[in-house]
């Protein structure tokens, strides 16, 4: 829903959780023993009213993480996403603590905005350390007395928001550098969660594969295909620079190309996994087979040093 308050849509407020766009994946796979002890620290933070600050690479999982904290507390209102770095500078005021019926032109009704639409629920921050310095001293402020003051309004209303904020920096040194607020950075981090990349929890990456397969082949109205070894091998072996959503995306692909039950490593579309040393030991002796023996002793000791330097 956009409303078009200063002559142009500006202010976003989607109904959160009732929004069937923002209602994706729900179950968090969660295999790897960092996982796991992620899983069971979660399972701490989230029935206490602290906030909660997520620590992860893009696309690693923290939304997902955030809304599984609001689930597991029993906080019965919404649960309100908002990216920081999509907020408009000039009218960030408004966007998060709302605005009063006639402060601006055309603005007939008032908005409660995302701080008022997450009462009684969580509101998450991505990409908090986007927030502009003069906004997230209110925001300090509203956190600490529970209560916000919509622009144009003279009273403040109460509110009760548990916060939940994500970021892909290091705020720390955004505090050191006087980029962040430090009273906020300490009242955000009273709970903190480390999510590490995909290439950290080795052991998530094919239970993601076979999960996202099974949705997506339900969704496409397609039958499970398989993963071959290779294809595992490969899965395993990528750096994952774009962290889950990535692997997501070349899941969906994958199921897009692949014709028969299986998944091959060319449906894949990603770089060959460099082979492995064994692999190099065959592929080196085949190609002097009729060498002689010196020759191949050489060649040994050559891939032995190798070895050593990697
Ligand atoms: N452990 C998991 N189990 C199942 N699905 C997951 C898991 N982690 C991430 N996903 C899925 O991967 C995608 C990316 O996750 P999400 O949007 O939560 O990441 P993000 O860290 O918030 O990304 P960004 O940094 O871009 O904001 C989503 O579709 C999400 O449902
Ligand atoms: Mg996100």
């Amino acid at each position: 829903m956009s409303f078009e308050a200063f002559g142009q849509p500006l202010l976003t407020f989607p109904d959160a959780e009732k929004s069937p766009l923002s209602i994706r994946a729900k179950a968090l796979v969660f295999v790897d023993p960092r996982s796991r002890q992620l899983r069971q620290e979660l399972e701490l933070l989230a029935p206490r009213s602290i906030s909660v600050l997520i620590r992860g690479e893009t696309g690693s999982g923290k939304e997902l993480l955030a809304r599984h904290i609001h689930r597991a507390s029993d906080r019965g209102g919404l649960f309100v996403s908002v990216n920081c770095g999509a907020i408009s500078p000039t009218y960030a005021d408004a966007e998060l603590f709302g605005y009063a019926a006639g402060s601006y032109s055309g603005s007939a009704s008032s908005r409660a905005g995302w701080f008022g639409s997450a009462n009684g629920g969580t509101l998450y921050l991505d990409e908090i350390g986007d927030l502009p310095l003069p906004i997230q001293i209110k925001l300090l402020a509203a956190l600490e007395n529970h209560e916000v003051t919509r622009v144009g309004a003279h009273q403040p209303s109460p509110v009760d928001v548990r916060l939940v904020a994500a970021t892909s920096i290091d705020l720390a040194q955004a505090v050191a550098a006087g980029k962040f607020n430090e009273r906020l950075y300490h009242y955000l981090s009273e709970g903190q969660l480390e999510l590490p990349a995909l290439r950290e929890r080795v052991g998530d990456i094919l239970s993601l594969s076979e999960y996202f397969l099974g949705i997506y082949s339900q969704r496409l109205d397609l039958p499970v295909p398989l993963i071959s070894e290779a294809a595992q091998h490969l899965l395993e072996q990528h750096s994952w620079p774009g962290n889950t959503r990535e692997l997501e995306n070349v899941i969906h692909f994958a199921l897009l190309v692949s014709t028969g039950d299986e998944i091959l490593p060319e449906h894949l579309n990603l770089p060959e996994a460099p082979p492995s040393l064994v692999q190099i030991e065959q592929q080196a002796a085949q190609l002097i087979k009729n060498g002689t023996a010196a020759e191949r002793s050489a060649l040994k000791k050559l891939l032995e040093s190798l070895t050593q330097t990697l």
